[in-house]
């Protein structure tokens, strides 16, 4: 067992409506850190589930006359069928209805009470149900009469009632100095500028309680409140290590969480609350958050509200997940907002996948079971230019592993996708057809070092599309057990003789009719 722990969560996604493409891309993103880190030999713990409390959820079933829970049962088992759809290596599904987690906010409600950084009074003001968020007078602006909020384009109403607060404003010093000693608390660093000015600009306490629903966990000893649903949400990341037991293995295991991958929609709740909740308890806090930005669609943010929502299971079935999972990181820049569109995932697909990568597999493959008599062959040496092929991704591993721990993915992507190009160029300029008569040894050595190279690209692709590599590397002989970086380094890794079997296409080439 490794002693390197890794924890990664995507954000718990309300089940309000079916998942879509936004859902979608957070949870592959987080897939892939996740299956890279346990190709560097950490044991990973990978979170995903659903948020199931607060007003939207109860209003969405009372839309449709469902009981809420059954309608969270129902809508939930919807995402945690995505995850399947996904191929998602998630360790946990957790639900915020779970007795697990009511325990877990339990407790810190309990320690917030006990630290005197909750108290009750009166709240008036802006609040979104469709963000579950309370916005300020200065953040709401009004178009026909009707009040949205600045921040997110959501409607908003007014809300009067008893509550019970969180003293955020006590925070604020903490706050900053916390982000300044952890520059990396917050990526992209521009979205730590804007939470920093935000958090400058002076904190109000926050309403952390509600009494004009129901659906929700009771504030423990007045249950005319329920807890307000962002508190009751970040918890989820406790809950699943078993949290308030802290001297379970998990909990000891894997907090702090080592990233939060979530959209930018929500990185106040991230950035400034939950540490500031963490803090006020006594719990350590996360080592990073990371905002990505939207994916769009014509320009604008894909929503349910404006109909312009690629549907990922139409995708996937049309096109495959691994095509999805590659396009999706390689077309968006992380932190960046993104445009996707089927004309450009088409291209991705048969310039990347069925040109480049699955193309070498696919000729180098064919060429070695009619020369080879199907098997790898054997290669006495490495000579200058095989060295020089396969140092150039030995040479860039350490860039590789610090990209993603950057959660610098496009640059990652596109270093991978050039080992391939490169190998494609090295593979025609040795032109092994002709090696066969009379230089069967350098024809060997040639068809090693391809061999070997589709290996290590194969393996730097698990991450991204899992189901491809696996196929390559297992018609090289390669145990899952050994799918891992280091091996990378191991030039002789392949087993000579071993019998390369056929494989069905990789990608097929998708005709563009746009
Ligand atoms: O906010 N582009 O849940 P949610 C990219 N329950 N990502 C997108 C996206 C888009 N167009 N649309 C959604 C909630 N997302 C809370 C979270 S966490 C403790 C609680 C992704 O169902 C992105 O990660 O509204 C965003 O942050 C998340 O879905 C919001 O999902
Ligand atoms: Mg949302």
């Amino acid at each position: 067992m490794s002693d390197k722990n890794f924890y990664i969560t995507t954000p718990i996604y309300y089940p309000s409506g079916e998942p879509h493409m936004g859902h979608a891309y957070s949870s592959i993103i987080a897939d892939i850190f996740a299956r890279f880190k346990r190709l560097e030999g950490f044991n990973v713990m990978f979170l995903t589930g659903t948020d199931e409390h607060g007003l939207k959820m109860q209003r969405e079933a009372e839309k449709k006359s469902i009981d809420t829970k059954r309608f969270c049962d129902e809508l939930s088992e919807k995402f945690k069928g995505l995850s399947k759809t996904l191929n998602l290596s998630n360790d946990d599904f957790i639900r915020t209805t779970e007795k697990r987690h009511f325990n877990a906010v339990n407790e810190i409600w309990e320690k917030l009470l006990k630290s005197e950084d909750i108290y009750l009074s009166k709240y008036k003001g802006w609040y979104s149900v469709s963000d579950e968020a309370y916005y300020d007078e200065d953040e709401i602006e009004t178009k026909s009469e009707l009040k949205y909020s600045k921040v997110s384009g959501s409607k908003v109403e007014w809300v009067e009632e008893e509550s019970y607060f969180f003293k955020l404003s006590k925070w604020q010093k903490q706050l900053l100095e916390f982000y300044s000693e952890n520059p990396n608390f917050i990526l992209p660093a521009s979205r730590r500028n804007e939470v920093v000015e935000f958090v400058k600009r002076g904190l109000k306490d926050l309403s952390v309680s509600r009494t004009s629903f129901s659906w929700g966990i009771p504030v423990p000893n007045n249950s005319k409140h329920v807890i307000y649903v962002w508190l009751d949400a970040l918890t989820n990341y406790l809950s699943a290590l078993n949290f308030p037991n802290v001297n379970d293995n998990k909990y000891i295991k894997f907090w702090p969480a080592d990233v939060h991958i979530i959209g930018k929609d929500i990185l106040r709740f991230h950035a400034i609350y939950w540490p500031a909740f963490l803090m006020a308890a006594k719990i350590p806090t996360p080592k990073r958050v990371y905002g990505h930005g939207w994916i769009l669609s014509d320009k604008k943010k894909m929503s349910k509200s404006i109909g312009n929502i690629l549907d990922p299971v139409e995708i996937i079935n049309n096109y495959g997940i691994d095509q999805l999972r590659y396009y999706l990181v390689k077309e968006v820049s992380l932190g960046n907002d993104g445009n996707v569109s089927l004309k450009s995932l088409t291209d991705c697909i048969n310039n990347d996948l069925a040109n480049n990568f699955g193309n070498l597999c696919q000729r180098v493959f064919a060429f070695v079971n009619k020369n080879c008599e199907s098997k790898i062959p054997h290669c006495k040496e490495f000579k200058d230019s095989e060295k020089k092929l396969s140092n150039e991704i030995i040479n860039k591993l350490k860039l590789l592993k610090d990209l993603i721990n950057k959660q610098d993915l496009n640059t990652y992507i596109k270093e991978v996708i050039n080992f391939s190009f490169n190998t494609n160029k090295y593979f025609n300029d040795s032109k092994p057809w002709e090696l066969k008569k009379g230089n069967e040894e350098k024809m060997n050595s040639v068809l090693y070092a391809t061999l070997n190279q589709i290996r290590c690209i194969s393996i730097l692709l698990f991450p991204i599309i899992p189901i491809s590599s696996e196929k390559v590397l297992k018609t090289l002989g390669i145990d899952n057990k050994d799918f891992k970086i280091d091996n990378i380094k191991k030039i002789n890794f392949l087993k000579s003789g071993t019998k390369i079997k056929k494989i069905d296409i990789l990608f097929k080439k998708i005709e563009n009719d746009n």
